[in-house]
């Protein structure tokens, strides 16, 4: 209780009176294990409400920074070891294992998680990786979808995403109506909420770059997702991340997967264009 009401003071302050310190993202190159170069710093899409987005990465210390830039360090490379031995398991009634229908994931599934989430025409609706494990899993293994941020859905989407460490997010708009559900998903990021009146841009595009308590805020991309974050010591989902944004609000969660946040997913990895998949980022 007492830190919620500090959190929500501090969430006041910073986008009431403007005496919260503010600092640019900083100026370094993220190139993880000196191999692969990570675009951290992207010309805005079209519309976007800035010039330039920036990645998460840039707001962080120079110690969690380090940690991502070097994958044996990263934490976040064990859920991608878990993922890979899933993806190899045999599960469900069909007796199949992901890798009997898609083979070697660094080949077939490379670059797949930059364009999600994806128009899914039989579902007529956008699929995020999640939804589309669950359908493979239900229609072709005939296995039961994995429940909302359970840890083997999590290691198996990380493992997915960082096939495409370095692809720059693009996401197609074009296909079925995805432009419905991102002009929902606009409409539910600058709609306030909670008892503290704050919209997503309230703090990631009007306030993006002050400090609210010791975090820096950044423009809350999702280029990094799933992320590892140091505060909890394990994998943070998307979803999970949106809810706790607008727990810290003080208002109402909707349910992962639910539409608003599918749609808010289809606006946000909109805003990130060009950034390159991160995955598993590092985060504070
Ligand atoms: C029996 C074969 C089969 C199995 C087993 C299977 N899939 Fe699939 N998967 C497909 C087919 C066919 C498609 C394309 C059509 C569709 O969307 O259903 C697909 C599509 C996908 C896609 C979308 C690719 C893209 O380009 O957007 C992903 C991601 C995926 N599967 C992941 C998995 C994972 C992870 C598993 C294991 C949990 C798995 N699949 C198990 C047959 C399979
Ligand atoms: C009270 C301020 C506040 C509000 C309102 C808020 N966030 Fe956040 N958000 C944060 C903070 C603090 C962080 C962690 C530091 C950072 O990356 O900005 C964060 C992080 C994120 C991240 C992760 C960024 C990364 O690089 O790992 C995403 C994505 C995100 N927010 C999306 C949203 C969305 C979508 C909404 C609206 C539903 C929202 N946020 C509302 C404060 C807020």
């Amino acid at each position: 209780m007492r830190k919620a009401i500090v959190f929500g003071a501090a969430a006041l302050a910073i986008v009431g009176a403007g005496a919260a310190s503010f600092a640019e993202p900083v100026n370094d190159e993220l190139v993880i294990d000196g191999e692969t170069k990570i675009i951290t710093r992207a010309k805005a899409p079209e519309g976007s409400p800035f010039e330039e987005v920036t990645s998460g990465w840039l707001y962080r210390t120079k110690e969690t920074r380090a940690l991502e830039a070097d994958s044996f360090e990263n934490p976040g490379m064990l859920y991608v070891e878990r993922g890979e031995e899933i993806w190899n398991m045999a599960a469900g009634a069909a007796g199949k294992s992901c890798a009997e229908c898609h083979g070697d994931a660094s080949e077939s599934m490379k670059g797949v998680g930059a364009h999600y989430p994806k128009w899914n025409a039989e579902a007529g609706k956008p699929f995020n990786l999640e939804l589309q494990i669950n359908a493979c899993r239900e229609a072709n293994m005939k296995a039961e979808p994995y429940k909302f941020d359970a840890p083997d859905q999590k290691a198996l989407v990380t493992y997915i995403k960082n096939q495409s460490l370095g692809t720059p997010v693009a996401i197609d708009l074009d296909a079925g109506e995805m432009r419905a559900w991102w002009e929902k998903g606009k409409e539910a990021y600058y709609t306030r909420m909670g008892q503290l009146n704050l919209s997503c841009a309230s703090c990631h595009e009007q306030n993006n770059g002050k400090y609210i308590r010791a975090d820096h805020l950044s423009q809350g991309n999702t280029n990094g997702f799933p992320t590892y974050r140091l505060k909890q010591a394990n994998m943070v989902s998307l979803h999970n991340r949106f809810r706790g944004c607008i727990r810290d609000t003080r208002a109402a969660q909707p349910k992962a997967f639910s539409d608003v946040l599918m749609a808010l997913e289809v606006y946000v990895a909109w805003r990130g264009t060009g950034l390159s998949v991160e995955t598993p980022a590092v985060r504070q």
